[in-house]
């Protein structure tokens, strides 16, 4: 397949681009390096400077790459993701998220590309009702984040139903860890994910962390959560990507682990390289226990499934982030 990666300097698309390549593909990745870095795209994939929000730099890029041989698959990780920020420049996440979107769909149509891999998020189902998320919930974001992805859902759809093209949307909670090679990682300062924190903590990079409850009705009493590592997530791209080029399908999943961890597991997990210097705050008002996303549907169609577990995800991120942070 030749594949453009949209976001293919960021976290995930970089190891999504890896995990192509090592399948044999052919990558052309576009990124305005607004979040991701140059030195995160794999030596072997093509790179554009580029933002997805001006449509004459994506048909450029289109006409030029097209010419050579059309992409058979388009896959957009070009996102602004937190969830704070979002909340204070709602204009910005809606003009970069959704017209983003809206630009490539529009230029994917002038290029006669009928494939495209969205990376949405758990977020738009806002505050689930159960415990175990699945496909058929309701949506319901609480941020603008999460709206911004779910808009983007919507307009896939349409636009895929108007044009007859197929998409693969994946869903998603927390993704941690580092491609084996330790070449590609996480590298950001304003982290916020739990497993991140934890790791910095312990690094004495942050003098503290708080573990907000221990009372819950869970196994050690912390809140338990879904983490799934980088580059299992990376691969279900791929498996995406051939599903749509084989099937004409369209198909939307949650990519989950169904079981999760507690915050003291990823605490613990951690401590057996170093100390975390962490404390027990009071519950945070609206956190469930437990939150996971099923994955019986990615299982049934594209036969994935986790092949990583947190103690993969903590090594690989904290060997990576002492290689080169
Ligand atoms: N990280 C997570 O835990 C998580 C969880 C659920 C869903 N997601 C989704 O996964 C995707 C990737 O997230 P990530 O963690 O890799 O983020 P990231 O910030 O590392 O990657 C995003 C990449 O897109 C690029 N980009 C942003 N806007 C662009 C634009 N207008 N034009 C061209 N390039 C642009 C950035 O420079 C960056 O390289 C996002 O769509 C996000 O919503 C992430």
């Amino acid at each position: 397949m030749k594949v453009c990666v949209i976001g293919g300097a960021g976290y995930i698309g970089s190891h999504a681009v890896y995990e192509l390549i090592r399948d044999g593909h052919e990558v052309v990745v576009i990124d305005n390096l607004s979040t991701g870095l140059k030195e995160m795209v794999h030596e072997n994939a093509k790179f554009y400077l580029g933002d997805i929000t001006k449509k004459d730099e994506l048909t450029n890029i289109f006409d030029k790459e097209c010419e050579i041989k059309p992409f058979d698959v388009v896959m957009h990780f070009a996102a602004k993701l937190i969830v704070p920020e979002s909340l204070d420049q709602p204009l910005e996440y809606y003009h970069n998220n959704v017209e983003g979107v809206r630009i490539m769909l529009e230029v994917m149509t002038e290029h006669d590309i009928k494939n495209v891999v969205f990376s949405s998020t758990a977020a738009v189902y806002g505050e689930p009702e159960k415990a175990l998320c699945e496909e058929t919930d309701k949506t319901n974001p609480v941020n603008p984040y999460g709206e911004t992805k779910l808009a983007s859902e919507k307009l896939i759809k349409w636009v895929c139903q108007k044009y007859d093209m197929n998409y693969c949307i994946f869903r998603y909670f927390n993704v941690a860890g580092a491609d084996e090679s330790l070449e590609i990682g996480l590298k950001k300062d304003n982290l916020t994910h739990l497993i991140p924190v934890t790791i910095q903590t312990a690094l004495g990079l942050r003098e503290k962390m708080i573990v907000f409850g221990e009372d819950y009705d869970t196994r050690d009493g912390s809140c338990i959560r879904d983490y799934i590592h980088v580059s299992d997530l990376a691969y279900a791209h791929v498996l995406g990507a051939k599903y749509l080029v084989e099937n004409h399908k369209s198909l939307l999943v949650n990519l989950g682990s169904n079981e999760g961890y507690t915050v003291k597991e990823v605490i613990n997990e951690v401590e057996k390289y170093m100390p975390v210097n962490y404390v027990i705050g009071d519950r945070r008002p609206g956190d469930p226990a437990k939150i996971v996303a099923s994955n019986a549907k990615a299982k049934e169609l594209l036969g994935w499934s986790p092949k990583k577990n947190l103690s993969d995800m903590i090594r690989t991120d904290m060997e990576f982030r002492k290689k080169n942070c």
